[in-house]
């Protein structure tokens, strides 16, 4: 686990393997207004160029310059260093310092500068230096922008560099390029920044937890494994932990779950976390239920998948990881909300026993399904899920799934799709989702959409009838399962997995969901 502290020593004063530090991006050249423009330019005008883009020195960069110098304005003028987003600029013994190296990351116009940016930075700080065998490094916080507190970019710095310490490298015997940042310190930061060290700890852990989860193969991860990893990180975290096995599914009734995992010789589980609050009690409002689709390996069963990418099916997990990486957090920071796990756990596969497309099943609300395709089973586990957080006293809840290829199609990997039947509920999530950085767009849920899911024989059909609106069908499929319970669906299909490495992230596993989650235990009232 990473080590932070705080520095309070000047810049020039620390002892570090690499001071880090952003610049800013400044306004554009003044045009040249010497010679006449285009004119002037073909017949050779020699006025002096001005540098491209001018660096903004200002206030802490400008000592900076001064100290080493005037290095800075050199690159400057040379046009290595533009402040632009996604720039790196690496000086080895830098003048006057006493920091091994300074390392200058571009953050783009200083307006659009967010706490995003800090997260951003220190982890691209954190990959960059890791690469080069670097352990240990210092950011440096120069003035904050207005509303910006110190606690909450102290937390933002401390995510950036946790989340980016992550990669997918477990099985790998040879992680000799791959050496973690141990420690961080931050400098320039006034007062109030040990909380958000703290917190920032805690949720960067608990995402990674998550991302560690959804990374692992199939043969790694069964229902049964799942459940134990989970409940082994819940109880260290002092969570109540209750595991229902087939049996205990039987006589609830899941027939919707019982019915995906009849395929596969490996059998089902239900990961039931719960964190309470001190002094909780029984007539406290409201009760959260964060449920999370648990497929360990989805082949699409009878209706299998072509081969061709089957292997990444074993994310189909991913919304049930988030869910426990975010209740580990929530027992840490312990809000004053009850909060209710649940993960529905199975495989998908087409053994001899499994279901069959036309097959009716009975779910535990009682609803009958006409099971039309096999591969459309996420919504089939999460049926019983719903319906069970709720006869555990949700009040509210929230699910996430890797449930749909449409929503990928609709959405791509920048936002996940948001469904909801309660406008409230989806906008104090939405709060918490930009407050956590993380994206998620409004998806319609109006009844007009119903028709497709009607079955001739049974009470629903778990595909859509038409090609259109995948994701809008499974997420109407849910509903009903929810009753007047208000209620947000959360299709992560193309945001649990980043198919390409960010300077601040490895490819794989991104532990969506989690900030947001925990953000929003912290601060939804009902
Ligand atoms: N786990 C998949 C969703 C998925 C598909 C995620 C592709 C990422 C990429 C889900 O169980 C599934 O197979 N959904 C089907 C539903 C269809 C049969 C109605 C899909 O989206 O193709
Ligand atoms: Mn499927
Ligand atoms: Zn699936």
């Amino acid at each position: 686990m990473l080590k932070v502290k705080l520095n309070s020593q000047a810049p020039e004063a620390i002892e570090t393997a690499a001071l880090v530090t952003w610049a800013f991006q400044g306004p554009p050249a003044p045009p040249n207004t010497a010679g006449g423009g285009e004119d002037a330019e073909r017949m050779g005008d020699e006025s002096p160029a001005l540098p491209p883009e001018e660096l903004r020195l200002e206030s802490g960069l400008a000592a900076l310059d001064h100290r080493s110098g005037g290095r800075l304005a050199e690159l400057s003028a040379a046009g290595e260093l533009t402040g632009k987003a996604g720039e790196a600029l690496l000086l080895h013994q830098p003048p006057g310092f006493k920091a091994k190296r300074l390392l200058l990351l571009g953050a783009g116009k200083p307006e659009k500068f967010s706490l995003h940016d800090i997260r951003n930075l220190t982890g691209t700080a954190a990959r960059y230096l890791k690469g080069r065998g670097v352990s240990e490094f210092t950011f440096w916080f120069r003035p904050l922008q207005a509303g910006m507190s110190a606690g909450d970019a102290a937390e933002a710095a401390v995510e950036g560099a946790a989340l980016a310490n992550f990669d997918p490298d477990r099985y790998q015997t040879d992680k000799k390029n791959r050496k973690a940042i141990e420690s961080l310190q931050l400098a320039g930061l006034v007062s109030d920044a040990e909380q958000g060290i703290r917190r920032g700890l805690i949720i960067a852990e608990a995402q990674n937890l998550t991302r560690e989860l959804v990374n692992e193969p199939g043969n790694r991860l069964t229902p049964r494994i799942f459940a134990e990893r989970a409940a082994e990180a819940a109880r260290q975290a002092g969570l109540s932990v209750d595991i229902l096995d087939e049996n205990r599914m039987r006589e609830l009734k899941m027939g919707a779950l019982l019915s995906v995992a009849q395929g596969s010789a490996e059998p089902p589980r239900m990961v039931v976390l719960t964190y309470t609050p001190p002094g909780w009690s029984e007539a406290s409002k409201p009760v959260l239920g964060f449920v999370g689709k648990g497929i360990t390996f989805d082949s699409g069963g009878i209706s299998i998948k072509p081969g061709e990418g089957m292997e990444k099916m074993k994310y189909d997990m991913a919304g049930g990881a988030a869910m426990v990486g975010a209740l580990r957090a929530v027992a840490e920071l312990k809000p004053g909300v009850k909060v209710i796990g649940v993960v529905p756990l199975s495989e998908n596969l087409p053994g001899s026993k499994a279901q069959k497309p036309g097959d009716v099943q009975i779910a535990m609300s009682g609803k009958s399904i006409e099971v039309i395709n096999t591969d459309a089973e996420g919504r089939l586990v999460l049926a019983d899920a719903l319906a069970y957080a709720r006869q555990l006293g949700a009040t509210h809840l929230i699910d996430a799934a890797t449930l749909t290829g449409a929503i990928v199609v609709a959405l791509g990997g920048v936002h996940a799709g948001a469904f909801a039947n309660n406008q409230p509920f989806l906008d104090a999530f939405q709060a918490s989702a930009r407050a956590a950085g993380e994206k998620f767009w409004p998806m319609p849920l109006d009844d007009d959409y119903h028709d497709n899911i009607t079955s001739d024989i049974a009470d629903i059909r778990n595909t859509g009838k038409g090609r259109g609106g995948g994701a809008i069908n499974a997420a109407m499929f849910l509903k009903e399962f929810v009753g007047d319970t208000p209620w947000i669906h959360l299709d992560i299909a193309g945001t649990a997995w980043l198919e390409e490495g960010r300077p601040w992230m490895a490819k794989g596993p991104t532990g969506i969901c989690v900030r947001t989650l925990v953000h929003f235990a912290e601060h939804f009232g009902g």
